[in-house]
């Protein structure tokens, strides 16, 4: 029989904490007991999960006694904060953000990529990488495993439920303002913790996150090391442009390649035909492409518009989509823990 566990989803009333919510109960996730914690904002408020009303609570350390499995989606600080509280007290950390992704001791894990990883927790925490690396990953590694990969340049176009439940009420209240013939406010986008802001609706934001000192954003440089580390390729060239669109839920990547060895068109549709958590969606006569109004709320990662460079035969290009939400958040954090669960490692 499946073990069952003590869980804790900690940013339950954020939109990856609903997605993870929704997933736990989908993919039947063995749970014996499950607490939901948020902000001191949020404590007492009633929250519904299968069937039943819980009461939401304050996420400190002493949250964690007992828990085997604490699926963290509350920002970073909350992660700094209190992941190795709860590590502590023996639950396994699966974290969403980025606070410990690049650390040497912290699992950096995309299942179907490096679960091999899991088997070594030194800090008792795994990170879930950045979303748009997930799906990126994901669809490249069965590629590079059948004719290697020296080079990959993506541009990212990314929805704005990535930067949380305030950026989706934001866009959705911008496109109203502008029916309306409104002046259209701005509070959010790129960054909410900085002083200038832009309108996403009926607009493209060539910022994701702050800039570095070398001039890309950090989500670009996450897209860039991340890649490197869950590939266990620091040589392999990755370079990224990362852009916000006016879309609620998908994120979309034109993502080019460069492989070791020749291959073609057919070579990279036969490989992904076969790839764990992908779908091609690949047929230029009848317009089939992936978009991401109809990824959202679906687990796959979708791949399309498959091309051979022109100029350059180990160079290939390709359209990748998933919903940011799930595959690039709550899904692949699930599926961490089902890894885990099926290797007997919790
Ligand atoms: P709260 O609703 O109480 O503010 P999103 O990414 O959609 O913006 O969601 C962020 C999530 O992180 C929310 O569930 C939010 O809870 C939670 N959160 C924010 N600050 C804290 C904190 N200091 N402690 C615990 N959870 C927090």
């Amino acid at each position: 029989m499946t073990k069952q566990l003590i869980v804790a989803v900690v940013g339950a009333t954020g939109a990856v904490g609903s997605k993870l919510m929704e997933k736990l109960i989908e993919r039947k996730f063995p749970i014996k007991h499950i607490k939901f914690l948020a902000s001191a904002r949020s404590a007492g408020k009633a929250i519904e999960f299968n069937g039943q009303t819980y009461t939401i609570e304050e996420a400190t350390p002493e949250s964690f006694e007992g828990v085997n499995i604490a699926l963290f989606s509350a920002g970073g600080s909350v992660s700094e904060k209190l992941a190795p509280e709860a590590a502590k007290r023996g639950a396994i950390v699966i974290d969403n953000t980025s606070h410990f992704r690049m650390d040497p001791e912290v699992p950096l894990v995309v299942p179907e990529v490096n679960r091999h990883v899991l088997k070594n927790i030194p800090k008792g925490i795994i990170a879930n990488p950045n979303c748009s690396t997930i799906q990126m990953v994901a669809a490249l590694q069965p590629i590079r495993e059948k004719f290697g990969l020296t080079k990959v340049v993506v541009s990212t176009y990314q929805a704005v439920s990535g930067s949380g439940v305030a950026a989706i009420d934001e866009l959705r209240e911008q496109s109203t303002q502008w029916e309306a013939g409104k002046n259209v406010e701005a509070n959010v986008l790129p960054v909410k913790s900085d002083a200038k802001h832009y309108p996403i609706a009926r607009n493209v934001i060539p910022q994701i996150d702050k800039f570095t000192n070398n001039g890309f954003t950090y989500e670009e440089m996450k897209m860039i090391n991340e890649t490197k580390k869950i590939m266990e390729a620091p040589e392999l060239s990755v370079a990224a442009t990362c852009v916000r669109v006016p879309v609620v839920s998908g994120h979309s990547e034109s993502v080019y390649i460069e492989l070791e060895q020749e291959a073609t068109v057919q070579d990279i549709f036969a490989t992904l035909q076969d790839a764990p958590g992908i779908v091609l969606q690949d047929d230029i006569t009848q317009q089939v492409y992936p978009m991401p109004l109809f990824a959202e709320n679906e687990e796959p990662i979708f791949v399309g518009r498959i091309r051979q460079d022109l100029d350059n035969k180990k160079g290939f290009h390709l359209w990748i989509v998933a919903d940011n939400l799930l595959k690039g958040a709550a899904l692949n954090s699930i599926q961490i823990a089902e890894a885990m669960l099926e290797d007997n490692l919790l």
